[in-house]
């Protein structure tokens, strides 16, 4: 921030296991986002270190984050961040369409529709995001994020813009394809109604970890 510098995170440290249920719970500027980001290797941090599936992050080129970042994370945005020129269908599919793994067209056409079928919008592949609810619209992104089948979804704050029905129908989802598919989820958020259903809570404020739940 210009000159000043803020630390956004101090001190982490956690280990998360593949197939987890994850929160990072906290509020407003407690460095959720930071945290998410770096996880995701869409930042670096200044100090510290990162592993990935075993992989140390600071030893991966631009080219060999992208790919990682493209074929084994997923990503859920607060604001949806659906491409409003494309139907629900292309949003959804995107993701297969770029990188270096393509698949057949046939395959890719039914994976989208598998995926457009279990978020409960089999009847809208022609719509655009605009003519759809926020909470539709989040469940787009869902599809979306897990179109590659990644390993690790990411989801930073998914429910913020929805009203409770709809996030809590978006979350129901995450958790059945974790319990079917075995994706790991980590998600923030600063609604206890929302942490309370994940099996593993981290609790952040001022950067730090105040305190963390497994069950
Ligand atoms: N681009 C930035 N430049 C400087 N400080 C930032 C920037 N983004 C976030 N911060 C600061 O980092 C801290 C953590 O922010 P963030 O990770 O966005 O928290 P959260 O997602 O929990 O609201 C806050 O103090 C915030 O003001
Ligand atoms: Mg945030």
């Amino acid at each position: 921030m210009g000159k000043l510098a803020v630390e956004a995170l101090r001190g982490i440290s956690l280990d998360i296991s593949a197939g987890d249920f994850v929160s990072v719970a906290g509020p407003s500027g407690s460095g959720k986002t930071t945290m998410m980001n770096i996880i995701g290797l869409i930042d670096t941090p200044t100090g510290g270190t990162l592993k990935v599936d075993g992989r140390e992050a600071a030893s991966l080129n631009r080219r060999e984050l992208a790919r990682m970042r493209r074929e084994y994370i997923g990503f859920v945005f607060q604001s949806f961040n659906l491409l409003p020129v494309l139907t629900v269908f292309e949003n959804v599919e995107l993701p297969l369409t770029i990188g270096k793994k393509k698949s057949g067209r046939k395959e890719n056409r039914e994976r989208v529709e598998y995926l457009l079928k279990e978020v409960g919008l089999e009847d809208r592949h022609h719509h655009k995001p605009t003519e759809l609810s926020g909470g539709q619209q989040q469940r787009v992104a869902i599809a979306r994020a897990l179109v590659t089948q990644p390993r690790i979804v990411i989801a930073d704050e998914p429910t913020a813009n929805l009203d409770s029905a709809n996030g809590e129908r978006v979350l129901e989802l995450m958790k059945s394809i974790n319990r079917e598919e075995g994706t790991t989820f980590i998600f923030s958020t600063h609604d206890p109604d929302i942490w309370k259903l994940a099996n593993h809570v981290i609790f952040l404020r001022d950067g730090l970890i105040e305190m963390e739940q497994r069950r």
